[in-house]
């Protein structure tokens, strides 16, 4: 008899270990435990065993269903909290996880050119680390100009520079292409400028060209009307100021109606109504000859403007060195 105890005992010690489910133990339960279950008849056999050994076997029996009650009991909260742990309710609302987004500078390069190619313009590029042919000479600064104190430059090796602005990659697209040009151009520059809240080393400029047969100032004027209208809105004017650039003639600086006060005046275009944005003018007959145009028959318009100035005004931002600190407080308001 004692075998048959220990023999059922670990039978039901089995069965209980393989039940995948609170399902499985109840079966298991109900054939050891109900009323017809093999525990049970062995509880049913106590009073029919001889006198003699009554005592021994019941106790043994009683330990057996005791122990058996326990264990099904353990089984089906052991399985009832596995099955919490990986019961997963999809309607729960999920962890936010940080999400990284563009920086403002890129968003608003992207801005800028979303408003170009709706105007037909192409997007072109150049490299960073450009030939002092591109960034001065082929721009009409020869290497005695004064202009090249205008920019401050980060020498490479001979010939080579960071370039101080993004025109070079007008000479660069015109000596690929041929008119008609409609391009403009966004990328970083670099100048050996002291920081202040005006000033970084590292900027980024937004240039535009227009060549082909009868341009006109009026051409420059119009397209920076529709360009800054896109940026900052439908009632956005634009001036034209003389100015001095050694790659157009004439060059004139760009100023937009504030667009903070609409013109009336006020801290930000410093009670003026007006803010310069950057240069402008109609392309040197230099600039065109050096890149094999023919002067009688093509003219054009360039422009190069902060991109950093753009965001300033735009959003109000003070301080140019915020865009570059890295502060991610800062950046993620855009
Ligand atoms: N390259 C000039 C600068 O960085 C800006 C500029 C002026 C660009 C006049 C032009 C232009 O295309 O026509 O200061």
């Amino acid at each position: 008899m004692p075998s048959t105890i220990d023999e059922i005992r670990t039978a039901l010690e089995k069965r209980l270990t393989v039940a995948r489910d609170a399902q499985d133990v109840r079966n298991a339960q109900i054939e050891y435990l109900g009323k017809k279950g093999t525990v049970t008849a062995l509880l049913k056999q106590i009073s029919g065993v001889a006198e003699d050994q009554r005592r021994q076997f019941g106790e043994q029996v009683n330990a057996l269903k005791q122990w058996a009650v326990q264990a099904v009991e353990q089984r089906l909260s052991d399985l009832s909290s596995t099955a919490r742990r990986y019961d997963i309710d999809f309607s729960l609302p999920g962890q936010l996880m940080p999400a990284g987004k563009k920086h403002i500078l890129t968003q608003v390069e992207e801005e800028v050119e979303s408003v170009f190619l709706s105007m037909g313009f192409d997007i072109e590029e150049g490299p960073e680390i450009e030939q002092e042919y591109y960034n001065f000479e082929a721009l009409n600064i020869p290497a005695d100009h004064p202009a090249r104190d205008m920019q401050d430059t980060f020498y490479l090796a001979p010939g080579m520079l960071l370039r101080t602005h993004t025109s070079p990659i007008q000479v660069r697209t015109m000596k690929r292409e041929n008119p008609p040009i409609r391009m403009i151009a966004t990328g970083r520059c670099y100048r050996r400028d002291a920081v202040d809240a005006s000033h970084t080393p590292v900027f980024t400029q937004v240039e535009g060209l227009v060549i082909d047969k009868g341009i006109t100032f009026a051409d420059l004027k119009g397209v920076l009307q529709e360009f800054v209208r896109g940026i900052f809105g439908s009632s956005t004017n634009v001036k034209l100021l003389p100015s001095f650039f050694p790659f157009v003639e004439p060059g004139a600086e760009t100023a937009i109606s504030c667009p903070i006060c609409g013109g009336k005046g006020c801290p930000t275009c410093k009670s003026s109504g007006w803010i310069e944005m950057g240069g402008s003018g109609m392309v040197h007959q230099n600039v065109l000859r050096e890149v094999g145009y023919d002067t009688s028959i093509y003219q054009g318009f360039a422009f190069g403007w902060g991109i950093e100035r753009i965001a300033m005004i735009k959003y109000g931002i003070r301080d140019i060195r915020m865009f570059y600190d890295n502060d991610l407080d800062f950046l993620s308001q855009f």
